[in-house]
């Protein structure tokens, strides 16, 4: 084995979390950035300590570097970063990425062309940004079945949630305001439709149970049909609405993994997560609930992320011919995966009926004859046009029965306003 100076990274992007790497890894002796790929080479930078020579436009110079030992992956999307990634390691480089879209679309033919070539990608920063948990769970949590995450892992939408909590705002407002706040996006689907968080959890999950999660089969639902009218009436009855991705393993390992909004009781520690906040609670045999959470997104907190990966990385090199074992995908099995329709669950539902003597009445027996058993149902107001806000919580009840009450409420003349699955 060969004994290292300092190892040679190389850099794909130099945008918020790119500027947060360089300017982070300066401060460490054993490493040094030797060439750094951007998409616009006439950007002015005002970067300290940045040499411009080692800038280019073409991040082929990057992965096809003869001397770089580590590029790390900060551009996002698909491509070009997929076929990046490959040549890179093909020339032998290990991988540092931030791009969780890239590993929940073709994590697993990624890290089978790794191992392959026996280079390792390290992945920190895709999931919950700053928040260190792919390392824990592969590491200090190695000893334990982990059957259950519930997690907020998109700060977007817990931004624009919080404010709507806090302003009794409209999803409509306070998106409009975040925006020009720049916390969200001038297109703001992938997190407001929950594909973000849909990609961190198919990762997460696929890690965490050993078992691979297909993207496509992740039930996703966004926040973009929350009312101020719903924030207020979970708040009335002990809940606060938020975006939550979760996953859990039946007792016949059978997956059940998604992103919905989530009334969440007050008790628990996510309801506390606020503003741009992330936070993974998982819980298992035998560490019981971990509760991680910290800043999801950002310059410096997800230059820790990669910056730790990377630092990993630069530790091994030259002392082993197989680095960072713990750290590697070594599962093959696809999981089998429950359809969103064939689970149960608690629910929340809003509806608004004319204000006609049995009106709830009706409502519950349509609940009964599809074998749903109510927890609570009242009317919070009668408006001026004679109709009446009913709001119900149902016990656990399963899915499908639920989607055909909820036919048959609308069919019965009523205007079924919202269906929010409730944390149990
Ligand atoms: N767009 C993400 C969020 C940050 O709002 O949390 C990067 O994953």
């Amino acid at each position: 084995m060969e004994k290292r100076d300092k190892i040679k990274i190389g850099l794909i992007g130099l945008g918020t979390v790119g500027s947060g790497v360089f300017k982070t890894l300066q401060s460490f002796e054993n490493v040094e950035v030797t060439k750094i790929a951007v998409r616009n080479i006439n950007k002015p930078r005002n970067i300290d300590g940045l040499d411009n020579s080692i800038v280019t436009d073409n991040p082929y110079e990057v992965v096809n570097d003869s001397e770089i030992d580590i590029v790390a992956e900060l551009i996002g999307g698909v491509e070009p970063a997929y076929d990046l990634i490959k040549t890179a390691i093909k020339n032998g480089k290990h991988i540092v990425t931030a791009n969780k879209e890239l590993l929940a679309k073709h994590g697993e033919e990624l890290f089978n062309f790794a191992e392959e070539h026996n280079k390792v990608i390290l992945y920190e920063a895709a999931i919950a940004g700053g928040i260190p948990i792919i390392m824990p769970i592969k590491t200090i949590l190695a000893g334990n079945k982990i059957n259950k995450i519930e997690a907020i892992l998109n700060g977007t939408t817990n931004y624009i949630l919080t404010k709507m909590d806090v302003q009794g705002a409209s999803y409509e407002t306070v998106l409009k305001e975040a925006q020009e706040l720049g916390y969200a996006e001038a297109d703001p689907t992938g997190d407001v439709e929950g594909f973000d968080a849909a990609y961190k959890i198919t990762t997460l999950a696929t890690i965490t149970f050993g078992k691979r999660i297909k993207l496509e089969n992740v039930y996703r639902e966004g926040i973009t049909k929350i009312r101020a009218q719903d924030m207020d009436a979970a708040n009335d009855l002990g809940y606060k609405i938020k975006l939550i991705a979760s996953a859990q393993l039946n007792e016949n390992g059978q997956a059940d993994v998604r992103v919905h909004p989530m009334l969440v009781s007050k008790k628990a520690t996510l309801a506390h997560i606020d503003y741009v906040t992330n936070a993974v609670s998982l819980t298992g045999h035998p560490v019981g609930s971990v509760t991680l959470s910290g800043p999801g997104a950002g310059e410096f907190p997800t230059a820790s992320s990669v910056v730790g990966d990377i630092l990993a990385i630069a530790a091994e090199l030259g002392k082993s011919d197989y680095i960072l074992p713990m750290m590697r995908c070594k599962h093959d099995d696809n999981a089998e995966m429950i359809n969103i329709s064939d689970t149960t669950n608690k629910y929340y539902i809003s509806i608004t009926a004319k204000n006609n003597k049995g009106v709830i009445g009706k409502i519950g027996t349509i609940c009964a004859n599809n074998d749903i058993s109510l927890e609570s149902i009242v009317q919070r107001c009668v408006s001026q046009d004679n109709t009446a806000d009913i709001t119900v919580i149902t016990e656990q009840v399963k899915e499908k029965n639920m989607q055909n009450a909820i036919k048959q409420i609308e069919l019965d003349g009523n205007k079924v306003n919202s269906l929010i699955r409730v944390q149990v």
